[in-house]
């Protein structure tokens, strides 16, 4: 791979993503980023990058649903292999207006599979990152294993189970050379301030209150987002063409427990000066429609097969996380400006 194109770099796992394999994996070649900056996009997320690897980093903003314009990329810089992040994310913000995800997340995915497809001789690795939450919902027993049937509940894991279906198409009509993966909840570094951790983290820096939704019991898989990167890079470079791979974190968690041990990191980092507890905080506020109870992933083919496992624990990865957002107030405040406030305001209203 001399030529990666990766879409979506300038969000969370994207820059998370373009960080790792510049600055701590073997890969020697390009990376062209395109993304269109979107309110989850942010050039900030990669202003080092730009300066201290101008020969191996490009950027371009462009709308992967922008077909001619994204075929001409695959041209003009010769790409050979793909990383495929852009998308909408958030499941909240799917329920309130669809319509972008249905664009981004299938017919974007939709134009990079056929200019994937002009330079079928060219390409080595079309890799498409995808979510556990494509699989629905559990009970309080099982995993998602790869071969688990579809089920997405919301318009995001919904839009994110057609691109799966494209993708996988494309690989058994046209041998398109793809690998897919399907993850749990990441965190970390560079994560936009609507989605659970990141949200709680900055309002109980602030004393605001800390909605959680239902009755707090439903629970997710942590993975932390450079576990996710190592992953993706194995994958991408030893996966098995055709081949689904699930990334979990080994690190399930109740949302409320997971609110409370947040609460308790930052008393014990940053007391409020009245020393009451972070925890009366916590607000309990109405559900989200058709909630999904439990996402647990079981990733044995991903440690079988490709020798991964991840490393950071739930305790590790929240102080980190933690301590990320105290010491970049300035970039919390810069992406808190703006777009973010009118969503914190509709959304909580
Ligand atoms: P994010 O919302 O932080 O970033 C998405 C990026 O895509 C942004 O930089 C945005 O500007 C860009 N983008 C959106 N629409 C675009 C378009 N039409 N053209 C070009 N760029 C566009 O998302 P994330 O959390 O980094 O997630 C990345 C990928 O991982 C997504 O495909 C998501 O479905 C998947 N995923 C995320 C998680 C998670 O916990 N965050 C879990 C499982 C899977
Ligand atoms: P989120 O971070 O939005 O990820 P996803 O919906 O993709 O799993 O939410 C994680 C969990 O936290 C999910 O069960 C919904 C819940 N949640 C809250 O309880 N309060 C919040 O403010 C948010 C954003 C999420």
């Amino acid at each position: 791979m001399k030529n990666m194109l990766v879409t979506g770099g300038c969000g969370f796992i994207g820059a998370n993503f373009i960080r790792y394999l510049l600055k701590e994996s073997d890969y020697t070649g390009h990376i062209i980023n395109v993304d269109n900056l979107t309110y989850a996009g942010n050039l900030e997320n990669l202003a080092d990058v730009g300066i201290d690897y101008p020969e191996q980093y490009i950027f371009i903003k462009a709308d992967i649903c922008d077909r001619n314009r994204i075929m001409k990329i695959f041209e003009d810089y010769q790409i050979d292999s793909v990383c495929h992040f852009a998308a909408e994310s958030h499941v909240d913000r799917s329920i309130v207006k669809p319509d972008a995800f249905i664009q981004t997340n299938i017919v974007g995915t939709f134009n990079l599979l056929e200019s994937a497809k002009t330079r079928l001789d060219h390409i080595i690795r079309f890799h498409h990152i995808s979510t556990d939450e494509v699989y629905g919902s559990l009970g309080k027993e099982g995993y998602f294993t790869e071969t688990t049937p579809y089920r997405p509940n919301s318009p995001y894991s919904a839009s994110k189970a057609s691109s799966d279906h494209l993708v996988r198409a494309f690989h058994k009509t046209y041998d398109l050379p793809v690998t897919i993966s399907n993850c749990s909840n990441n965190y970390g570094p560079y994560q936009f301030p609507e989605k659970l951790i990141p949200l709680i983290i900055l309002n109980a820096l602030e004393g605001k209150s800390l909605p959680v939704y239902g009755d707090g019991e439903n629970v997710r898989d942590w993975l932390y987002v450079r576990d996710h990167c190592t992953a993706i890079w194995k994958i991408m470079k030893q996966g098995k063409n055709g081949d689904t791979y699930n990334v979990g974190g080994d690190s399930e968690m109740e949302n409320i427990k997971l609110v409370e041990m947040i609460c308790d990191v930052l008393d014990e980092m940053d007391r409020f000066p009245d020393k009451r507890s972070r925890r009366n905080l916590i607000t309990f506020v109405k559900d989200r429609p058709g909630h999904d109870r439990r996402y647990a992933i079981d990733f044995g083919k991903l440690s079988r097969e490709l020798n991964w496992f991840p490393e950071a624990s739930l305790e590790t990865g929240i102080r980190d996380t933690i301590k990320w957002y105290m010491e970049n107030q300035k970039w919390v405040e810069r992406v808190k400006s703006g777009e973010y406030q009118n969503w914190i305001r509709t959304h909580y209203a």
